[in-house]
C-alpha cells in the first residue's frame, strides 16, 4: 500500500496462478467520509489482503488523531478484475456498495452478466460452423468455472446506493464527478475532481501498456471519444490508473493513446486494401502481424483486431461479406 497523493492511498492485488490474473489497483480516498474506488477480486484471500490494508491506514489515520471513515465501495467498470471484492467487503469493513446503473444492471445475476458476455453478433467476424458451435457450448461452462477461481465471481442484486452516471458525490466535503466512460467497457465510469485535476480512468489508460479493447463489451469510437473528453477536462494533472503506476504526465499519455490507436486503424485498412481483389479474413489478417508469435499471442489479439474492423465497418471503409464458410473483408469500392 503506498499514499499515491495526500490521502489518496493505491493498495495492489497481485498477480496469481503464473500471471494469468493480473496485478490490479484499489484506491482509497481516505478521509473523514472516503471513498474506495474499484474493489479487485473477489476471492476470500485477496478481500482479506484489501481489508487489512485498510485498517492499516485507518490504524495510521487514528493514531495521528485524523478523523477516518469510509462512506463505502464504487467499481469503475464490471470486469472480474475491479468489481468482485464489492460483496465480501462490504461484509468485512461494512462499507456500502455504491454503483452506477449499468453496472447494478450487469452484476445483478450471474445469468445476466453471463449472457451480456457472450453478445458477440457486434463482432462475428468468423464462421464456427456446426462442430465449431457444439464445441464452444461445452467450453463456456469451463471457461466460466476457470474465471469464477480466478477472479471470485461475486454477483449483487442489492446495491446499496445506485448512482447515474455524469453526476456528482461528495467525498470528505469534495466534489468529484462521475463521468460515463465507455470504450474499454460498455459501463466504464471515470471519477473527477476538478479542483485538484485528479482523474481516476479504471482501464481506459494505463501507463505503460496499451489498454485492452475487444468483444463483447469494448467499442472503439466510444473509446476514441472517451479519450478526446478526457482532454477537455478543464483540469488534467494526475491519472490514476487501474493497473500500474499513477501517470504523472496525463496529457501526453492520452495524445499517445489515441495516436497510437489511429495507427492501428490505418494498419488494418492497409491490409484490407492491400487484399481487395479476394477479400481477407481476420484470421488471415492476425496471421500476417503475428506470424512469428504463438498461438495465444494471436489469440489474444483477436479482441483489438475485431474491434479495429468493426470501427472501419461502421466508417464505411471496409464491408463484410458472408461466404458459406468463412467471413471475408473487403475494402468499400
Ligand atoms: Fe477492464
Amino acid at each position: 500500500m503506498k499514499e499515491v497523493y495526500p490521502d489518496i492511498f493505491l493498495i495492489k492485488e497481485r498477480r496469481a496462478f503464473n500471471s494469468i490474473r493480473p496485478e490490479v489497483n484499489v484506491f482509497l480516498i481516505a478521509g473523514k467520509d472516503g471513498l474506495i474506488f474499484d474493489a479487485g477480486f473477489g476471492t476470500r484471500k485477496t478481500v482479506k489482503f484489501l481489508s487489512g490494508e485498510i485498517k492499516k491506514i485507518e490504524k495510521r489515520y487514528r493514531d495521528a488523531g485524523k478523523e477516518f471513515s469510509i462512506k463505502g465501495v464504487m467499481p469503475s467498470h464490471s470486469h472480474g478484475d475491479h468489481f468482485n471484492g464489492i460483496k465480501l467487503l462490504r461484509k468485512y469493513l461494512g462499507l456500502k456498495i455504491i454503483v452506477t446503473d449499468r453496472i447494478a444492471q450487469n452484476i445483478s445475476h450471474r445469468k445476466i452478466y453471463r449472457k451480456n458476455y457472450n453478445v458477440s453478433e457486434k463482432y462475428r467476424y468468423i464462421k464456427r460452423g456446426f462442430f465449431g458451435d457444439i464445441l464452444h457450448g461445452l467450453m463456456e461452462p469451463l471457461f466460466y468455472f476457470f474465471y469464477q477461481r480466478i477472479f471470485g465471481f461475486s454477483f449483487i442484486n442489492d446495491p446499496d446506493e445506485i448512482i447515474k452516471e455524469n453526476s456528482e458525490i461528495l467525498i470528505n466535503d469534495e466534489k468529484w464527478r462521475i463521468i460515463s466512460a465507455p470504450g474499454h467497457s460498455f459501463d466504464h465510469v471515470h471519477l473527477y475532481n476538478e479542483e485538484k485535476g485528479l482523474l481516476f480512468a479504471g482501464d481506459n489508460v494505463l501507463r505503460t501498456i496499451t489498454p485492452w479493447l475487444g468483444p463483447p463489451d469494448s467499442d472503439l469510437k466510444q473509446y476514441l471519444n472517451t479519450l478526446e473528453q478526457i482532454l477537455k477536462l478543464p483540469r488534467l494533472n494526475m491519472i490514476f490508473a487501474g493497473h500500474g503506476s499513477p501517470i504523472g504526465n496525463p496529457v501526453n499519455r492520452i495524445k499517445n493513446l489515441i495516436e497510437y490507436r489511429k495507427e492501428r486503424i490505418n494498419f488494418i485498412l492497409e491490409i484490407v486494401n492491400n487484399n481487395s481483389e479476394k477479400g481477407i479474413t481476420i484470421n488471415q489478417i492476425l496471421n500476417k502481424i503475428y506470424s512469428n508469435e504463438a498461438g495465444f499471442k494471436k489469440r489474444l489479439s483477436f479482441g483489438w483486431v475485431a474491434v479495429t474492423l468493426k470501427y472501419l465497418e461502421d466508417n464505411n471503409s471496409i464491408i463484410k461479406v458472408e461466404e458459406k464458410r468463412k467471413i471475408k473483408l473487403f475494402p468499400v469500392p
